[in-house]
C-alpha cells in the first residue's frame, strides 16, 4: 500500500461508515422527524445481530512452503466474526432502543459494562456512531449527568442525533469531530467511553493525549477496543480495506498500553478476549485513570 496521510486514513475510515449507515439514516428520515408510533419506533429484536466478517486467511505462501503441495496448511480459512464474538449487551439493557440505534452497533465490547457508571457524571463516547453506548450511558447517569458522543461522519451524527430524538433522550448530545482534537473542554469529563474506534484512528497517541486533555483529574478511561496478542500479520498490514473493518489498525495489546500510560494515565489494564481463528486478534476491555 502506497504511505496515507492521517487525514487520508479518516477520509477512507468516514466513508466506510458513512456508506453503512446511509440506508439506515435514509430509513430514518424517511420515517419524520417526530417519532411516529408503534411501527416505526418498535424496539429491536433484543440482540445487535450486527456482523462483520472479516477474513483473515493467511495467503498460501505466508503460511507454507507450496512446492510441498496444496493441503500443507490444512484448514486456514479464517473468517472472524468482529462483532458477535458474544452478546454484547445484556438483552435486558437494549430492549427498549430502536432498531435504528441496534442495527448500526459495530462495536466490539461494551464499554458501559466495564465499570459502573454513577449518577450524575458525564461520559464521553469517543466514535459514538449510531449512539448505542451513549443512549445506554445516558440511562445510567440520570438526568443530572450528561452524555456526549463525538464522530467524525456526517452520516453517523445525523442519525445519532435522530435516534436521541425518536428515545426523547435529553441528556445526550452529539458533537461533530475527530477524537484526535475532541471538541470538549479541558477538564470537563468524569468517565471516557469508547467501542471499536480507537484502532481506527491513524494517530493513536494524540487519541490518548486528548483523552487525558479532557477527563477531570482523577477521571477514568473505559474502552473497549481491537487489538492484537501476537505480530500484526504481514499480509494485513496497510490494507485499508481491513483498517476500515478494525484489524489492520490495531495494535499490539502492549503497546496499545503503553501508549495509554504515556499520556500520563496510572493503573492501566486490560483483558483481552481472543477471537477464534483470529491470529492474535483479541477484543479488550482497559481501564486507566488521571491522576488526581
Ligand atoms: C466501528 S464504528 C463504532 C461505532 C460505535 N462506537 C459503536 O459501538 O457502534 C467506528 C466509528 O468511529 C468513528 N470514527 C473512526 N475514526 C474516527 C476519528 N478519528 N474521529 C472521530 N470518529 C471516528 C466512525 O465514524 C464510526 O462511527
Amino acid at each position: 500500500m502506497t504511505e496515507r496521510t492521517a487525514e487520508e486514513v479518516r477520509e477512507f475510515v468516514s466513508r466506510s461508515y458513512g456508506a453503512r449507515v446511509r440506508p439506515v439514516l435514509e430509513q430514518v428520515e424517511a420515517e419524520g422527524a417526530v417519532c411516529c408510533g408503534p411501527d416505526c419506533c418498535a424496539p429491536a429484536s433484543n440482540t445487535v445481530e450486527t456482523l462483520q466478517l472479516i477474513d483473515l486467511t493467511p495467503a498460501a505462501d505466508a503460511c507454507c512452503d507450496t512446492s510441498a503441495g496444496a493441503d500443507c496448511c490444512g484448514d486456514t480459512s479464517s473468517e472472524v466474526e468482529i462483532v458477535n464474538i458474544a452478546r454484547l449487551y445484556q438483552e435486558t439493557d437494549i430492549s427498549d432502543l430502536p432498531s435504528t440505534v441496534t442495527d448500526v452497533a459495530f462495536g466490539c465490547g461494551n464499554p458501559t459494562a466495564i465499570s459502573a457508571l454513577q449518577p450524575g457524571e458525564v461520559v464521553l463516547d469517543l466514535g459514538s456512531g449510531g449512539g448505542i453506548d451513549c443512549f445506554l450511558a445516558a440511562k445510567m447517569v440520570g438526568p443530572e449527568g450528561k452524555a456526549i458522543g463525538v464522530d467524525m461522519t456526517d452520516e453517523m451524527i445525523a442519525l445519532a442525533r435522530k435516534n436521541a430524538d425518536k428515545i426523547g433522550a435529553t441528556n445526550v448530545e452529539f458533537r461533530k469531530g475527530e477524537i484526535e482534537t475532541l471538541p470538549v473542554d479541558d477538564a470537563s469529563v468524569d468517565v471516557i467511553i469508547s467501542n471499536c474506534v480507537i484502532n481506527l484512528s491513524p494517530d493513536k497517541s494524540r487519541v490518548f493525549r486528548e483523552a487525558f486533555r479532557v477527563l477531570k483529574p482523577g477521571g477514568r478511561l473505559q474502552v473497549s477496543d481491537i487489538v492484537w496478542t501476537q505480530d500484526v500479520p504481514e499480509d494485513v498490514k496497510g490494507d485499508m480495506e481491513k483498517w476500515a473493518g478494525c484489524i489492520a489498525g490495531a495494535l499490539l495489546e502492549r503497546d496499545y498500553l503503553a501508549g495509554i500510560t504515556a499520556a500520563g494515565f496510572h493503573d492501566v489494564t486490560s483483558v483481552a478476549s481472543e477471537y477464534p481463528k483470529g491470529r492474535g486478534l483479541a477484543s479488550a476491555a482497559v481501564v486507566a485513570f488521571k491522576p488526581r
